[in-house]
């Protein structure tokens, strides 16, 4: 226990000092650094989230529970926090559909900044909270690059790539997700930040269909496809490492001449197809797109890809 309160100091010391002056208050400070505390501990503002990891079956269920109840006890030591502020969740692998499932409904939402963003965030009733905290530098990328174009966001989640793009100047913003509780939560997102709907569209459709359709350009495409998906309100399934090369070429059919799609996947051992993507120009951005707090771990991977002769670089 004394080990892990040391550990989580001086990750503290570190990352804390970094966050104040990236002037961000949701990152990760703790993950399975001690094998024997296998959680990944994120901030969240005022709260903590500390994610399990399913321990390995010969270590005995006492032992896992005590060292779950040391753990809490030095985050909230370490953290000054009071038990309701943190929130446990065990990290079982998920699949599918089974990953958007509602845990409770206790409504409990609260307001994160993120540089100019402000964010809502729900850590107790879905698995995940609102914000995927490792792609907060793919979000800055695309706030910095996204002044004048028109931005696509395809499975945009709740949105907040697309926030992240209109406070930073883009003409317009389309977000498009399957789930209605998703876009709804976007919605609450832009009106937080005062994101007007004329020109920031919330759209529900199954990306795969869309993307095979014709109509309109954009100059910054967001990919960042879920590794399965097999939702009940469609009839496509996606299987990321099987159909990215698809998935895509027919984004690049929406990008206009000189402008960039970012790719990024969180599968593990994904290895990108190289055969049906050679048209492309295509630049590893892994590790800028890894902030200071994930990059012990390659959590994900990003790609910008351009067409050929792009006029444009990046
Ligand atoms: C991995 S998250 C995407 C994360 C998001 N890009 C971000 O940065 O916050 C998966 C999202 O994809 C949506 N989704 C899954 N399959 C879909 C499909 N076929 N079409 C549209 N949205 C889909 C889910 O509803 C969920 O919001």
């Amino acid at each position: 226990m004394a080990m892990l309160e040391n550990r989580l100091r001086k990750n503290q010391r570190i990352l804390g000092k970094w966050a104040r002056q990236q002037d961000i208050e949701c990152f990760r400070v703790y993950d399975r650094d001690l094998p024997e505390y296998a959680f990944a501990i994120d901030c969240y503002g005022e709260y903590v989230q500390m994610a399990e990891y399913q321990a390995p079956s010969e270590i005995s269920d006492e032992k896992v529970n005590a060292r779950r109840e040391q753990a809490i006890a030095a985050v909230q030591e370490v953290f000054g926090l009071a038990r309701e502020n943190i929130v446990l969740k065990s990290r079982k692998r998920q699949r599918g559909s089974q990953q958007y499932e509602v845990l409770s409904q206790s409504k409990s939402f609260f307001v994160v900044n993120e540089g100019p963003a402000r964010l809502w965030i729900n850590l107790k009733d879905y698995l995940d909270t609102g914000l995927f905290l490792d792609h907060r530098p793919i979000r800055q990328f695309i706030r910095e690059n996204a002044k004048g174009k028109r931005f696509l966001n395809l499975f945009c989640y709740t949105a907040s790539a697309s926030v992240h793009a209109a406070l930073g100047g883009a003409t317009s913003t389309l977000s498009i997700d399957l789930s209605n509780t998703y876009l709804d939560w976007a919605r609450r997102n832009f009106l937080l930040n005062k994101i007007g709907s004329k020109n920031n569209r919330l759209k529900k459709a199954d990306c795969i269909d869309y993307l095979s359709s014709k109509y309109e350009k954009f100059d910054l495409i967001f990919l960042d496809p879920p590794t399965f998906s097999n939702s009940k309100s469609s009839s496509n399934v996606l299987d990321i490492q099987k159909d990215h090369g698809t998935l895509i070429c027919n984004a690049m059919n929406k990008l206009e001449r000189d402008g960039l799609l970012i790719f990024s996947t969180n599968k593990l051992n994904f290895t990108l197809e190289s055969e049906s993507l050679k048209k492309f120009e295509i630049r590893d951005y892994t590790k800028f797109s890894l902030g200071k707090d994930f990059q012990r771990r390659k959590i994900h991977q990003t790609w910008l890809i351009s067409h050929k002769w792009s006029p444009q670089t990046y």
